[in-house]
């Protein structure tokens, strides 16, 4: 066994893809969930562990567990490989394995990256790092804190890390490519961040792929340093203490989205660990899609101020977009939610967070506050300003539930509101999830397939067989099962990848929708299965009989209206043959 196929076996495919998307037990080899790869609001993705395999009905994303974490993680196969060995503790073969060029850049990067975490962690604890400390203290980050959040301490030599990665033989360009050291016009390197505060910034799976420099000096411009994007840090696409938060956000059943680093680290040092922050960019699609993955009601906690709130405003349409649930909580008194925890205390915080109104309301009042809804223009403008929101809603339902506040809270007649409302639902068609293939497919071929896969054993007597029958070239299954009997000369036991690496597009769509709709053999043993498929064998071997039966006789009957009599007595000679045949296959 190869070790992608042992790595395949000794992890639990559900408890990979678990970690990524909240999964429910649909049987006992069954798990469906909200798709990953595209936007839902009804479960369309399933796991089906038995065949380790995942399959999407919606979108028709499918694969094994090395092909779901390569998706996820952007990585390439043999990258994929060794993130779920090191995760999941299964030592990689000795010999070490060829890489594609830009895996081993990355491999160098992230390399880097290690490093210069474990650089700047130690120098924030050496003398150099004095007045980091002491900035730390004076904002209060206890040092429990400080470690738990790897921050570290970088100094003004511009030689720090530039000097270290030179010795440490990594190459002028995979230097540059990091983003952490910035290139010399004469030659040489130096780096990018001096005299800062290090946040480290992980991707979901824990890894250190950028950093955040904080200014110690008020006046220090600009306040936060940033990487830049490199090819393992994609700034759209990873959110600032998602590693962390995740198993807290799926507890709570929603996430807080907050504006800075330190809103994330002031309130999980509080005790609310179900917050992250986007790293100094506007939020995402991709985003919203990592926190939805987890819970999905988002509530925005952004800063109190002008830039809060338009912030906030946009990043609704962004969440909605993706089907979230918005909740807004704004805090009072000027208070960012570092300094609220923190002046308040995280009970208080907490009451407001329960307390926090649907994006809904907070918008009708940011309407309120900024149209003269006294007026009847007023009142329209602020239909306007709120009725693109409304048409974003994909929920038909909730839709309409949001027009009606509309009209109340504005004091509008709801057939005003409605007026407007069917204009724009007649620009938005609800788009449609196309029908899981499997269902198109009879019964008896579902289950042959499914029978065929689950059963090694059986393969051989039954793929002869089926080859061998008349109607199998009728079959929709028929390009499966064919290159399942090539498979089983070749590669006698094969394993369900085999076979959909041999399979075009199409089909493997289509057994990969048979296969996770499966639920028949979970619990049968291998005679029963047997059984069923010799039934199955014969009842669509009769079928097929009685298909050519039926067509035979009423050829007969109208060859007799006809008066052709010669025609007649041909077919009547050929039923006559088919019965008979029939009789041997139900005896034999
Ligand atoms: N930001 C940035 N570059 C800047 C300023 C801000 O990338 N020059 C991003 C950072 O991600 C920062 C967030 O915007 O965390 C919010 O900015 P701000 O509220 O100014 O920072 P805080 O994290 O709240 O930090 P502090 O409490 O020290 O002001
Ligand atoms: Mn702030």
């Amino acid at each position: 066994m190869d070790f992608a196929e042992q790595l395949k076996s000794a992890v639990d495919i559900a408890q990979v893809i678990g970690e990524y998307v909240r999964l429910r037990k649909a049987s006992s080899a069954r798990y469906t969930g909200l798709c990953p790869f595209h936007t839902e609001k009804t479960p369309s993705f399933s796991v089906n562990v038995g065949k380790q395999f995942y399959h999407c009905f919606g979108c028709k994303a499918s694969g094994d567990v090395i092909r779901f974490v390569m998706e996820m993680e952007g990585l390439t196969f043999l990258e994929a490989l060794k993130q779920l060995a090191e995760r999941y503790g299964i030592p990689m073969p000795q010999k070490p394995m060829a890489s594609d060029p830009e895996s081993k850049l990355r491999d160098a990067l992230s390399a880097m990256h290690d490093l210069a975490l474990q650089l700047f962690q130690k120098a924030l604890q050496s003398s150099d790092g004095a007045q980091a400390r002491a900035y730390l203290q004076k904002r209060g980050i206890a040092p429990q804190t400080t470690e738990e959040f790897q921050l570290g301490y970088v100094d003004r030599t511009g030689q720090f890390l530039a000097r270290r990665l030179q010795q440490d033989g990594f190459s002028p360009e995979q230097m540059e490519k990091s983003g952490l050291v910035l290139q010399r016009e004469g030659g040489g390197f130096f780096d990018r961040f001096r005299n800062r505060l290090m946040f480290p910034i992980h991707n979901e799976s824990g890894k250190v792929v950028g950093f955040a420099g904080r200014a110690l000096a008020d006046g220090d411009e600009p306040k936060y340093l940033n990487s830049p994007e490199t090819p393992i840090y994609r700034k759209r696409n990873l959110l600032y203490n998602l590693h962390r938060a995740k198993q807290p956000i799926r507890k709570s059943g929603h996430s807080i989205l907050v504006e800075g680093y330190m809103d994330v680290i002031g309130l999980w040092a509080a005790g609310v660990q179900e917050v992250v922050a986007s790293c100094g960019t506007a939020l995402s699609g991709q985003q919203v899609k990592l926190l939805t993955r987890h819970a999905e009601q988002v509530v925005v906690n952004f800063d109190p101020d002008a830039a809060g709130s338009n912030a906030a405003e946009i990043s609704i349409d962004v969440l909605l977009q993706e089907n979230a649930r918005v909740r807004i909580l704004e805090l009072d008194g000027d208070l960012d939610p570092d300094e609220y925890v923190k002046k308040h205390g995280v009970d208080t915080y907490r009451q407001r967070l329960t307390n926090a109104a649907s994006y809904f309301h907070w918008l009708a009042d940011r309407a309120r506050k900024r149209f003269p809804v006294r007026t009847a223009e007023g009142r329209v403008e602020a239909l306007k300003y709120l009725l693109p929101v409304v048409q974003r809603i994909p929920d038909k339902l909730e839709r309409a539930a949001v027009a009606n506040d509309v009209a109340s809270m504005l004091g509008v007649e709801p057939g005003l509101v409605l007026e407007y409302f069917r204009k724009a639902a007649l620009d938005k068609r609800e788009s449609r999830a196309p029908a899981p293939v499997a269902e198109t497919v009879r019964p008896v071929e579902r289950m042959l397939v499914n029978s065929l896969l689950d059963q090694p054993d059986i393969r051989q007597a039954v793929l002869e067989r089926l080859c061998a029958m008349r109607g199998f070239a009728a079959l929709e299954t028929r390009r499966i099962l064919e290159a399942m009997a090539g498979l089983e000369q070749a590669k006698p036991g094969f394993q369900f990848s085999d076979l959909e690496a041999r399979l075009e597009e199409k089909d493997r769509t289509l057994l990969a929708s048979i296969a996770i709709a499966d639920e028949m053999n979970e619990h049968a043993e291998p005679e029963q299965v047997y059984e069923k498929v010799m039934a199955c064998l014969k009842s669509l071997e009769n079928t097929e009989v009685d298909t050519a039966r039926r067509e035979l006789e009423s050829g007969i009957k109208e060859a007799e209206r006809a008066g052709n009599m010669q025609e007649a007595l041909r077919l009547y000679e050929t039923l006559n043959q088919l019965i008979r045949g029939r009789t041997t296959v139900r005896t034999g």
